[in-house]
C-alpha cells in the first residue's frame, strides 16, 4: 500500500501593504524609535535590518498591536492600526524566541488559535496542521513531538507554520535564523522567500544576519539608533555610502 504525503496548501492571499509614518517610540528613558518613515508594498518581501539593540524588534511589535506609538502611526492597508481595526486583517509574527508552548505537541501548537477560538472542528484543524507542516517542509509525524524534542531549525519551522495556520495576509519574522547554524539559517531564508512567493502575504523580516538579508529581500530598510538610514534594493544598500552602513557590512572576525 503506498501513502500519499500531504499536499501543501499555499493558501494564496491578497498581501496587506503597510505605512509607517513618524514612528516615535520611548518607554522610560530615551527614544527607542525616533521617528520612522516606512512603506511596504502588498506582497513584498522587506528585511529590516540593523545592528542588536537599535529597536527592530520593539517596531516589529507595534505591527501586530503589541506596542502602542508615542507619536506617529501605523496605517494596514490604508487604515490606521490600532486596537479596534486590528480584528480586520490576518497578521501574524513568528517570535524571536519562537515562543512555542512546551506543554503541547507540536500539532497542538500549530492548531492552538484555531482550537481556542473554536474556528474549525477538530478533523479540520488537523487536516490544516498537517498542510502547515508539510508547507514547512515538516514530516507528519513531527506533529505529535513536544518542542522540547526538536532541533532548533525544526522548532523556527513549527513557529512559521504556527504562524501561517490562520492564512495571514501580513507576516512578520523577527529575527528568524538567530540561533541557527548557517546551512539551516540558508533553508530557512529560502522557505521564507518561497512562502512569500506561494501566498502572496505581505512578509516583514526583522533581523542582524546580513546573509538573510541581502539573500532575500526586494528591498532593505537599514535601521540604526532608532532611526532608517536608508532604503532600498539589496545593491542600493550594498553601495550606500552611510559610515554606519559601511561599518555594519564590513565588520567581520579577525584574531587580534
Ligand atoms: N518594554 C521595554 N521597556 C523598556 N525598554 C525596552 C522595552 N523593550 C525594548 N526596550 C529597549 O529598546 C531598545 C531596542 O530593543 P529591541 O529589542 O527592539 O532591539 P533589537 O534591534 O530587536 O535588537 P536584537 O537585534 O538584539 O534583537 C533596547 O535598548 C531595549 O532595552
Ligand atoms: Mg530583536
Amino acid at each position: 500500500m503506498t501513502t500519499t504525503p500531504a499536499s501543501p496548501d499555499p493558501a494564496v492571499v491578497t498581501g496587506l501593504p503597510v505605512t509607517i509614518r513618524d514612528l516615535h517610540k520611548s518607554f522610560s528613558g530615551p527614544e527607542v524609535l525616533r521617528g520612522l518613515d516606512l512603506s511596504i508594498a502588498a506582497g513584498e518581501l522587506f528585511v529590516l535590518m540593523g545592528p542588536s539593540g537599535c529597536g527592530k524588534s520593539v517596531f516589529l511589535r507595534h505591527l501586530i498591536g503589541l506596542e502602542t506609538p508615542t507619536q506617529g502611526e501605523v496605517r494596514i492597508d490604508g487604515e490606521p492600526f490600532g486596537e479596534d481595526t486590528r480584528a480586520r486583517f490576518r497578521l501574524a509574527m513568528v517570535f524571536q524566541s519562537g515562543g512555542l508552548l512546551n506543554s503541547l505537541t507540536v500539532a497542538e501548537n500549530v492548531g492552538l488559535y484555531l482550537s481556542e477560538h473554536r474556528l474549525r472542528k477538530p478533523g479540520e484543524i488537523a487536516r490544516l496542521v498537517a498542510d502547515k507542516l508539510a508547507l514547512v517542509q515538516l514530516d507528519p509525524a513531527v506533529g505529535s513531538k513536544y518542542p522540547t524534542e526538536l532541533s532548533g531549525g525544526m522548532r523556527k519551522r513549527v513557529a512559521i507554520a504556527r504562524a501561517l495556520i490562520t492564512e495571514p495576509q501580513l507576516v512578520l519574522f523577527d529575527e528568524p535564523t538567530s540561533e541557527l547554524d548557517p546551512i539551516v539559517a540558508l533553508t530557512i531564508g529560502r522557505e521564507i522567500h518561497e512562502l512569500n512567493r506561494l501566498t502572496g502575504a505581505t512578509t516583514l523580516v526583522v533581523t542582524h544576519d546580513r546573509d538573510l538579508a541581502f539573500g532575500i529581500a526586494d528591498r532593505i530598510a537599514f535601521m540604526a539608533e532608532g532611526r532608517i538610514l536608508a532604503i532600498g534594493t539589496p545593491e542600493d544598500i550594498r553601495s550606500n555610502p552611510h559610515p554606519l552602513i559601511r561599518a555594519f557590512l564590513a565588520a567581520d572576525f579577525k584574531p587580534a
